[in-house]
């Protein structure tokens, strides 16, 4: 559909007069959608005529409760410094959802689907097994809504993790490095089979991918948009909305407010929730669109081409022949999680990526070194892809690769081994170059 410029000047005047909401008022301070080729979008982005809401603009209504910050996370341009040249690469910054990661739609979407079902009671525990970023918006959603929460977690996964968890009023079991990933599963079950707890099963249910189908992330926000003040104008807006642009997930609603198609799509694997629930929705609506599911060299569980042997509740009975420990936390357990497996019997994925050793860190320090984009080692893994997959991709291809979580946690991993707490040479240098406070190192 084409858009004249009386066309959005309406629908701009009708959006400030509505006082906004995240996901939708940027679609219209954007410029003209589909008319756009991915040129003239490009020269529309190199001219500053595009992006955020405005400044001072505000983030729209109040909100209720934590739980609706979740989802509508920016896409981000990755410059030339990273980006191979002619071709565009987006992150999907995960690490402006509440909780800073991609998990944080999981918990929603896992405590939502449960208390609507009648499985998750008023006062119940929950009780989930995780490498971390599930804990931590599992935590969130607990603390939010009442329920006492107890999160399993393997002995490796960084220790700022677990100190969150209890910040958000969680108990964290620490599960032996040796029982792997299939440990603190299984001490997660064992636990809520004993006590009566409600089990998450962040590996096998629907709802974790379904919600990135209806998201990853898409206009959350409408349904409560509907009920502020100006609801007259903003009933309008949203049939605008729906006329002009159409409804679905984040990634293809801001390609598409300004022209673009998405070529690429890059991901890893944790549960296979992203994969699986994007990757779904990608196919359907854009079926041009190449998916690249990534893994770690260390552990191609996928690429092994054996298969994950499960119980009757779809956990795993043991642990995967081709799992070896790897850096990237948060990606590839030691098993194929079930949603996982279901992306990949409908054949969503149209390349595999294997990660090599030491590129997922560096990758991840190049971001924050030369973009200020400050993400997790799984954040670097992917980029790292949707880089290699760049650079063999037509000239003019426009790639997403998915950053699921925020730098920050990981000051205890090898993210950060490279850096210092205390000053370096250059650093005294520049202390020592005026006359106070200089604090000298100690000398023993
Ligand atoms: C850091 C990190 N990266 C990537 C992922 C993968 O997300 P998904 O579980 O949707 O496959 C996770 C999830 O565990 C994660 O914690």
């Amino acid at each position: 559909m084409k858009f004249s410029n009386s066309n959005l000047a309406v629908l701009g005047a009708l959006s400030s007069l509505a006082g906004g909401s995240r996901g939708i008022v940027s679609a219209f301070v954007a410029t003209p959608s589909t008319a756009l080729s991915s040129s003239s979008a490009a020269a529309a982005i190199a001219s500053g005529g595009l992006r955020a809401k405005k400044r001072g603009e505000g983030y729209g209504p109040p909100l209720d409760n934590i739980g609706e910050a979740v989802g509508n996370t920016p896409l981000v341009k990755v410059s030339d410094r990273i980006c191979p040249p002619g071709r565009t690469i987006y992150a999907k910054c995960e690490y402006f959802n509440p909780l800073s990661s991609v998990k944080d739609r999981l918990a929603l979407a896992i405590i939502e689907a449960a208390e609507k079902d009648g499985t998750l009671k008023p006062g119940q525990t929950v009780v989930e097994a995780t490498s971390g970023n599930t804990g931590i918006a599992v935590a969130m959603m607990c603390a939010q809504r009442g329920y006492p929460c107890v999160i399993t977690m393997a002995e490796p996964f960084s220790v700022e993790r677990r100190k969150l968890m209890r910040m958000l009023g969680a108990k964290v079991i620490v599960t032996p490095k040796a029982g792997k990933g299939t440990g603190m599963v299984a001490k997660a079950a064992e636990l809520a089979e004993k006590h009566g707890w409600f089990l998450c099963h962040q590996f096998e249910t629907d709802a974790n991918w379904k919600f990135h189908y209806d998201t990853t992330v898409s206009c959350g926000h409408m349904l409560s948009f509907l009920y502020v003040v100006r609801i007259a104008y903003l009933m309008l807006l949203v049939i605008c909305t729906y006329v002009f642009f159409g409804k679905g997930p984040e990634i293809c609603n801001d390609l598409n407010s300004v022209g673009m198609k998405l070529d690429y799509w890059v991901t890893g694997y944790g549960t296979g929730g992203t994969f699986h629930g994007a990757g779904k929705y990608i196919k359907e609506k854009s079926p041009d669109t190449k998916i690249i599911l990534a893994e770690p060299g260390a552990a191609s569980l996928i690429g092994s081409g054996i298969k994950t042997e499960r119980n009757a509740d779809g956990s795993p009975v043991g642990s995967h022949p081709a799992f070896a420990p790897h850096p990237i936390q948060g990606w590839t357990p030691d098993f194929i999680p079930l949603v996982l497996e279901k992306g990949l019997d409908q054949s969503l994925q149209d390349e595999m990526v294997i990660i090599p050793d030491g590129a997922a860190v560096s990758m991840a320090q190049s971001l924050a070194r030369n973009e200020g984009i400050l993400t997790g080692i799984s954040g670097g893994a992917t980029m790292w892809a949707a880089v290699e997959t760049a650079k063999e991709a037509p000239e003019g291809s426009v790639l997403v690769a998915m950053l699921p979580d925020t730098g920050e946690r990981y000051l205890s991993t090898p993210l950060f081994a490279s850096i210092e707490a205390d000053m370096n040479e250059a650093e005294l240098e520049i202390a020592r170059s005026t006359p106070s406070f200089i604090l000298e190192p100690v000398t023993a």
